[in-house]
């Protein structure tokens, strides 16, 4: 492991003051998911009744086992945490295979010991976006999100949650889009393509940044360009991603091939 750039340098833009993120590097995957597994852990153990933000997709597969694990061992007790989830489909029957709260279950919850009533995702079964948008905002307002865990979208996205490109920094919960490069990543996850929602609820950049700490994790070639992008390109919409360098307590954790193109 290596820390390529860290410390909180501020850089001045328009409009807020921005900072240097932590950048660290490892050489694997495994590595990166033993990262994101111990920062959560260290949070939990800190503060049992922590209120975390935590992601889906691919890259926190392996995150999600080792803290299974850790709990199998009896390492952790997470009975009373709060999470949040980033982001779901919308619209999709609750249940089906490709939702997140179906990731949820199968990557976690089913084998530890959150109690129910404190999962909380975007209900994709919804009837009116908008309203299950406003209801979601106003549970994470009432809340202190303690450690947000993140991944990062696909090819030029840059998307966080479901912020893609265009998305404001002071945007909150809300029905969104997404962009055809998401679509075009993530329909595999679909059986039936024409089962693909084309949008989704996700929490707002605005919201992200309310978090006290916020750890990014990505890994692979095919993260190489928009980790450049967001760590070294413009703060500002064609990289929302970018926006987490308004926050002082960033960290983002790397394989060596999606820290390839940093500078
Ligand atoms: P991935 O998704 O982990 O499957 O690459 C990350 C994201 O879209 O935010």
């Amino acid at each position: 492991m290596g820390v390529v750039e860290s410390g909180y340098r501020p850089i001045t833009t328009e409009l807020w003051p921005a900072y240097s993120p932590e950048v660290i590097v490892f050489d694997t995957p495994d590595k990166v998911a033993k990262y994101g597994k111990a920062r959560l852990v260290e949070q939990v153990l800190q503060k049992p009744t922590s209120v975390l933000t935590l992601p889906t997709g691919s890259t926190p597969v392996g995150m999600y086992g080792l803290v299974a694990q850790a709990y199998r061992e009896q390492r952790l007790d997470l009975s009373d945490i709060t999470v949040f989830n980033l982001d779901e489909y919308w619209p999709l029957p609750p249940g089906h295979a490709a939702s997140y709260a179906e990731y949820m279950r199968t990557h976690l919850y089913q084998h530890v010991n959150v109690p129910v009533s404190q999962r909380n995702i975007p209900n994709s079964g919804a009837v009116n976006p908008h309203d299950e948008s406003a209801r979601y905002e106003s549970a994470l307002r009432q809340r202190i999100v303690d450690l947000a865990i993140l991944g990062i979208g696909p090819g030029d996205t840059c998307h966080i949650g479901f912020n893609e490109r265009g998305s404001s920094p002071r945007s909150r919960t809300r029905y969104v889009k997404l962009d055809p490069q998401t679509l075009a990543a993530n329909v595999v996850n679909f059986p039936d393509a024409s089962q693909m929602p084309q949008g989704a609820i996700t929490q707002g950049v605005g919201n992200i940044l309310e978090a006290q700490q916020l750890v990014l994790m990505a890994t692979g070639t095919g993260k190489a360009e928009g980790i450049r992008r967001t760590l070294e390109g413009d703060i500002g919409p064609d990289a929302p991603a970018s926006y987490l360098r308004y926050h002082r307590h960033v960290t983002f954790v790397l394989d060596s091939q999606a820290a390839s193109l940093l500078s």
